[in-house]
């Protein structure tokens, strides 16, 4: 099939691996760098025009695919007079089908019944790729990569390609291809095998808004600007919530199963999702059976997606937002604000930290926050009892939903953050 690409469409720093067939890739480095537009928005449809190729776009938890991977695809061919007319969009089924015949399906790895039913109407699966795969744990990678079997065409090769930011230097692709030994200044590796990219923002500089830039060249979070503008591997300093405080279980045969759900809501808009928890307290565990969000909700929109959640239940939300919580109001959503003394997000951690956070498997992203949110250092490296005010959405939400609880326990809010048994990060969950 004959699409003309204009070579200036490509980043450069990409282009050079357009049509590489090395069997592992990864692409990794700084946020806002283009590897996923990239791979998925590009590369996936230049091949797949090709023909030959089969895809398998897989995140740890199918309901993130919708609003990140499968999205990314499906913009890139609607953008594209010459490509509309060419492929068949399942916004159902999440496939994607070309006029060849070659198709590209979408999977969360917590689905395996989906998993084990893919199979291509022309060919097998020829690629794999994992858009944020420091989610992914190392057994659940092993059992996918068994997906990429059967014979190719002549001149195909089969591959897999991660995508990801590069959190935590303990993690088990650190181990396995970068061989625990890799130097931050690096930013290309190749053999036969394997294909190892570093790109940052600075390499995708024409593509963003100077206001992106400002955000990542302003860090100051050690952190943050370590992995998110510098694409360094990660080095945690003191979390907020150690692995003695929470754990990952698969909750969905007792979900329904409580008498009292507590639910809480952050407000984003633009750069921030608006984020919803639910959970329940029972004994000293407080279990978190759901969370939902999304970028650019309006509050119509984020009462139709949170009420067949939430049902007739309370729903404590940002007090800040004054105005967003009398629409939702409005829409039947039973809002309520949440008080915040000055001290409250300090006396909302220590209060929490009393019980065993268990999240459902499938809140991926209270599970990612929860993963690095770290205490705020001082000038000399100390940790200090403020937490760092990034990637707490979630987080948030959940402290709204618990903070009638919260209000209840007398804790004195000036006394120091429990810091209880430190256990080393490379036990985080998923990794
Ligand atoms: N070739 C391109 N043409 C037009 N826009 C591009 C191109 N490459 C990247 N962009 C834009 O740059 C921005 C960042 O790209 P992208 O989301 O792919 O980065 P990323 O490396 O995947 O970031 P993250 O690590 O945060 O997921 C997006 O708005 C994307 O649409
Ligand atoms: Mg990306």
């Amino acid at each position: 099939m004959k699409v003309e690409w204009k070579a200036k469409l490509f980043n450069d720093v990409y282009r050079k691996h357009l049509t590489c067939q090395t069997p592992i890739q990864i692409f990794y480095g700084g946020s806002s760098s283009g590897k996923s537009y990239f791979i998925l928005g590009q590369r996936t449809i230049f091949d797949i025009l090709n023909g030959g190729r089969n895809f398998l776009i897989c995140r740890n938890v199918a309901k993130t695919n919708r609003i990140s991977t499968f999205n990314e695809i499906t913009k890139s061919i609607k953008r594209t007079d010459s490509l509309r007319g060419l492929f068949t969009i399942n916004k159902t089924e999440l496939t994607i089908t070309c006029s060849n015949g070659y198709q590209i399906f979408f999977a969360g790895l917590d689905d395996p019944e989906k998993l084990k039913s893919i199979s291509p109407a022309k060919g097998v699966i020829t690629d794999i790729i994992f858009e944020e795969s420091t989610e992914i744990d190392y057994d659940s990678f092993k059992l996918i990569r068994k997906r990429l079997r059967g014979k190719v065409e002549p001149g195909i090769h089969k591959r897999i390609v991660f995508l990801f930011n590069p959190i935590l230097k303990s993690h088990w692709i650190y181990r396995e291809f970068f061989r625990g030994n890799w130097d931050d200044d690096s930013t290309l590796f190749e053999d036969e095998e394997l294909l190892i990219l570093k790109t940052t923002y600075r390499d995708n500089l024409e593509h963003l808004e100077q206001e992106d830039i400002d955000a990542l060249e302003n860090e100051k979070d050690e952190y943050y600007r370590d992995v998110y503008t510098d694409g360094n591997w990660g080095t945690l300093g003191d979390l907020v919530f150690k692995r003695c405080h929470w754990r990952v279980e698969d909750l969905s045969a007792i979900e329904n199963n409580f008498n009292n759900y507590l639910n809480g809501l952050d407000f984003g808009f633009t750069n921030d999702p608006s984020a919803l928890v639910r959970c329940a307290i029972k004994g000293a565990n407080i279990y978190v059976f759901n969370s939902h969000g999304g970028k650019g909700w309006d509050n119509k929109r984020i009462s139709k997606e949170i009420l067949p959640i939430i049902g007739n239940d309370y729903v404590w939300c940002d007090s800040a937002e004054p105005k967003s919580i009398h629409e939702l109001i409005g829409h039947g959503v039973r809002a309520l604000a949440v008080q915040k003394s000055k001290d409250y997000l300090l006396h909302a951690i220590q209060w929490m930290h009393q019980y065993t956070i268990i999240v459902d498997k499938r809140c991926q992203e209270l599970i990612n926050e929860l993963d690095v949110w770290q205490w705020q250092k001082d000038k000399y490296g100390e940790s200090i009892n403020k937490p760092v005010d990034k990637n707490n959405h979630w987080i948030d939400a959940l402290h709204y939903a618990l903070s009638s609880e919260i209000r209840k326990m007398n804790i004195k809010a000036s006394a120091p953050v429990t810091r209880k048994r430190e256990i080393h990060s490379s036990t985080l969950v998923g990794f």
